[in-house]
């Protein structure tokens, strides 16, 4: 059982990071094997649009960080994506991660990654906890599209301050309780 992160927080030790290392470490605890990716340190481009990936059986032209990143996934039983919530969005980092998918919807509409069970993870600093429930149920439609099976959600409201995160029980509880749940899923 594998369980790959994926921060899309340039914040090093930000509250992303950190509730994708509770998961992670969870599932460890429960006999996963984890690893964590951190966006802004890879050289992941956005999307150049030049339909290579739909015109031809290949995958992506651009050769950055991103097809190691899609084999890691590949391998994984479960990913978790966490982003930060910049002006009611993704931020940059994750958007570019995302798009780059592009390059694994094949003509008929499948999956090349095929159905991986997926934690996503938003953080943000307003602490409504429901202030972007729509854009975070469409984001959420939208990773089913791009071919994962969302397993679960945290949503982290009130975590603008780095550190916040540790004064919030009730998400390290929820993110512990994640990772074993994760530890225990099969593909
Ligand atoms: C460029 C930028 C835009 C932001 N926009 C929003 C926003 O629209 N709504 C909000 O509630 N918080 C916003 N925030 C606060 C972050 O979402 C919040 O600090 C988040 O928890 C950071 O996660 P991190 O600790 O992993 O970096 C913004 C922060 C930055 C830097």
């Amino acid at each position: 059982m594998k369980i790959i992160g994926v921060v899309g927080s340039p914040r090093v030790d930000g509250n992303t990071q950190k509730l994708i290392e509770i998961i992670l470490a969870s599932g460890a605890e429960h006999g996963a094997e984890t690893k964590i990716f951190n966006l802004n340190e890879l050289d992941i481009k956005g999307c150049q649009s030049c339909y290579h990936c739909k015109t031809t059986d290949d995958d992506c032209i651009i050769k950055d960080d991103m097809p190691q990143i899609f084999e890691e996934i590949k391998q994984a039983d479960a990913v978790i994506i966490g982003s930060p919530i910049y002006f009611g969005q993704i931020s940059a980092q994750t958007k570019a991660f995302v798009d780059r998918h592009f390059s694994q919807i094949g003509s008929d509409f499948k999956s090349k990654i095929g159905k991986k069970n997926l934690v996503l993870v938003f953080t943000h600093g307003n602490p409504k906890s429901d202030l972007f429930k729509h854009y975070i149920e469409s984001t959420s439609q939208l990773f089913r599209f791009m071919g994962y099976k969302v397993q679960d959600l945290i949503i982290g409201a009130g975590l603008r301050k780095i550190g916040a995160i540790n004064q919030r029980e009730e998400l390290i509880q929820k993110a512990k309780e994640i990772g074993e749940e994760l530890a225990k899923l099969k593909n």
